[in-house]
């Protein structure tokens, strides 16, 4: 099942060259996905120092994936690690990166402002072939795209975190976006291995929008008291057959991330109740309780 995931050969796509706007959690992700899948990859990041952090970490996880793939021949492995490698370049000039680039994927943080200001610069360096996604979790592609003169060229390419593991890739479409785009988007997305579903440009694409009120209506049972969080926790994995309960998931996740996409929203739909703010939440990230990566959220962790 892996080797299958991993595979290089399985689908074809006119895409060769790819740049990654942000080498975060998630665009150091997709950027060692294309490069496995023997792409040319250009990862951005607004510094050298940034640039190297993002190059060592997907060093490490180049490694976890080599292990899995190439347990009984470590020479094999260490081959598939360095070519990944090679295929990466990093760039601190975003207008220089996209001159070849047949797809740019932004994965910058969360701010409609900067997605703004750096498309606009974007649609202007990059050849008029080339097709812009955004990454975004909780903005609209549509207002994202909006900035650009080319959103028949435009959409969303949704991924999971850790992107390396995680195998869905959502394809979101707005209404301006050419069949062809479309087309290409999914076909790029099979050959790094990914299974990609279609949706509209609506808030939470599939996962989350069905996944975040889900984990504030847990949040919301254990404020009652209806329940203790390690039970609600139990609960959904004895009795829904999950792998994670909604409290483990959070705090997996960041608790500052549900606040953010939760707030954001509320604001856009006020009247919702589904999305109405929830006390708990707010103060745990205000005492710094973010979840796994702060060392507490819902439960400790060994830092
Ligand atoms: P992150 O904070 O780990 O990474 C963002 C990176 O972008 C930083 O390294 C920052 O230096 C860089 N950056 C900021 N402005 C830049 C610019 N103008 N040019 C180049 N680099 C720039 O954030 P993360 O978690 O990787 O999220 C990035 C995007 O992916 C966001 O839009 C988020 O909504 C989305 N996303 C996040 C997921 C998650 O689980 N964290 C899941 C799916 C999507």
């Amino acid at each position: 099942v892996i080797k299958r995931a991993f595979s290089t050969t399985t689908a074809k796509t006119a895409i060769k060259n790819v740049t990654v706007i942000g080498g975060g959690l998630m665009g150091s992700g997709i950027a060692q996905v294309a490069a496995q899948a023997g792409q040319n990859v250009t990862l951005v990041e607004i510094n050298e120092n940034l640039i190297q952090k993002a190059q060592s970490s997907i060093t490490v996880s180049l490694g976890r994936v080599a292990k899995k793939l190439y347990k009984d021949n470590p020479e094999e492995g260490k081959t598939f690690i360095k070519n990944a490698q090679a295929r990466i370049r990093g760039s601190t000039n975003p207008a220089e990166a996209v001159k070849e680039a047949d797809l740019v994927i932004e994965a910058i943080i969360e701010n409609i402002d900067l997605k703004h200001k750096l498309f606009k610069m974007l649609d202007k360096a990059a050849p008029a072939k080339t097709l812009f996604a955004s990454n975004t979790s909780s903005l609209s592609i549509g207002e994202i795209a909006s900035v650009t003169n080319r959103k028949d060229r435009f959409g969303g390419l949704h991924f999971f975190n850790p992107v390396p593991v995680m195998k869905l890739l959502e394809v979101v479409r707005i209404p301006e976006t050419s069949d062809e785009t479309y087309r290409a988007f999914m076909d790029w997305g099979k050959s790094i291995g990914k299974t990609c579903i279609t949706c509209k440009d609506t808030p939470g694409f599939v996962v989350n929008r069905l996944l975040i009120p889900y984990k504030l209506e847990a949040f919301r049972m254990y404020e009652r008291g209806d329940a203790s969080f390690e039970d609600i926790d139990i609960a959904m994995k004895l009795g829904a057959g999950y792998p994670m309960g909604p409290f483990e998931l959070s705090d997996y996740t960041g608790l500052d991330l549900s606040k953010d996409i939760l707030e954001g929203w509320h604001k856009k739909f006020p009247d919702d109740p589904l999305f109405k703010p929830v006390p708990i939440v707010e103060k745990m990230v205000a005492e710094g309780k973010l979840g796994r990566k702060s060392g507490e959220g819902f439960y400790k962790y060994k830092k």
